[in-house]
């Protein structure tokens, strides 16, 4: 049992933040943030817009594309750490949005590797008979959550979702080829938001001391993230019994050019098989691999039968790789 991706589709904000536009926010440099990350812009949602809203406009734009029925969805996964309510779920306000009435609808908090948590998840749903679309959205509106005043985040972070519409399928055996997801929390103070859950509750002190916002220490979580990605990557290439050279696209998280290139030179795999789009989005957590596999489908990049390798991480600190044939 295994799953058709009956299609990807990704919508981000119109409004265009460049380094430029940060330049007279923070003290910053377009040649700062270019050389230490390749970032060159991100996109910023609307005051009134939603992570809801965002993921809502991307999968409205699929069932139009492949002219699909949302009534026919079973299941919404929804991948965010940036959520519309604390209490009810985003997956929720999504489902209400597209008209997915027959879906049961559930939020993961999985940050940056969220989509890859998720497609594991979905892939588990679809083995059941009587499950038949799922339907997987990684969406973030983390401008809310940045501190406009803290020149070493507010930089790295843009909005954007995506959605997999996916279709359980008997046509051949196995979608997921292997998979690698991790956790490790004794980390997770290295990239946190320490005010607005139960731990700390809004408050003035809170958004006065600036703690309603990330706090990311980048270095070690730079190593890190170099780090856990090779070992997830490196356990399932193991796992597959496949050799790196076999792998037709390696599609990382886009969080900074330097760690994508620090991972593709440990893994020894060319340039050209490597998806980059950090440059035009920034570091858009759970929604940047659906938005870089959309890019890719219409560049037509991605064939059938290729070996598409997706690797993440974030905070909690969560990691994870999956190898899908497409
Ligand atoms: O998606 C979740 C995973 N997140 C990540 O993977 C992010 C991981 N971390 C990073 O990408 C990098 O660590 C950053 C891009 C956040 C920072 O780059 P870095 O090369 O590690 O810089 P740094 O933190 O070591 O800072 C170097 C200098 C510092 O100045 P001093 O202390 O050397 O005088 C910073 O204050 O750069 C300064 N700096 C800036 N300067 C201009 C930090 N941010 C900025 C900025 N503009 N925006």
């Amino acid at each position: 049992m295994s799953f058709e991706i009956l299609g990807i589709s990704s919508y981000v904000p119109k409004k265009v933040l460049t380094n430029y536009d940060l330049e007279r926010i923070v003290d910053t440099s377009d040649q700062w943030i270019t050389e230490r990350t390749g970032i060159k812009e991100r996109r910023i949602a609307d005051e009134n817009e939603t992570t809801s809203d965002l993921a809502a406009k991307a999968a409205l734009k699929l069932f139009e594309e492949i002219s699909f029925n949302p009534s026919k969805i079973d299941a919404i996964v929804f991948a965010t750490a940036t959520p519309d309510n604390l209490i009810a779920s985003t997956a929720c306000s999504f489902q209400a949005k597209i008209g997915a009435r027959k879906a049961f609808a559930f939020d993961i908090s999985a940050a940056c590797p969220g989509f890859l948590y998720g497609l594991k998840i979905a892939d588990g749903l679809l083995r059941s008979d009587d499950i038949e679309y799922v339907l997987l959205a990684g969406a973030e509106t983390l401008s809310r959550y940045v501190d406009w005043l803290d020149r070493t985040t507010c930089v790295l972070f843009g909005d954007g979702a995506g959605v997999a519409l996916l279709k359980r399928s008997t046509s051949f055996n196995k979608r997921i080829l292997s998979w690698n997801l991790g956790a490790d929390g004794n980390l997770r103070d290295l990239l946190i938001m320490p005010a607005g859950g139960i731990a700390m509750p809004f408050s003035k002190n809170a958004l006065d001391k600036r703690l309603c916002y990330i706090k990311m220490k980048g270095r070690e979580v730079f190593k890190n993230a170099v780090l856990k990605m090779q070992n997830s990557v490196e356990d399932v290439i193991r796992k597959a019994k496949i050799k790196s050279s076999e792998i037709d696209w390696f599609v990382p998280h886009q969080a900074n050019i330097r760690i994508i290139e620090a991972l593709r030179e440990r893994l020894g795999l060319p340039k050209d098989k490597v998806y980059v789009n950090i440059n035009k989005y920034g570091n858009t957590s759970a929604a940047s691999i659906p938005i870089a596999l959309r890019e890719m489908l219409d560049r037509k990049l991605v064939k059938k039968g290729q070996l598409v390798l997706m690797t993440s991480f974030g905070a909690g600190f969560t990691w994870g790789s999956i190898l899908i044939r497409w």
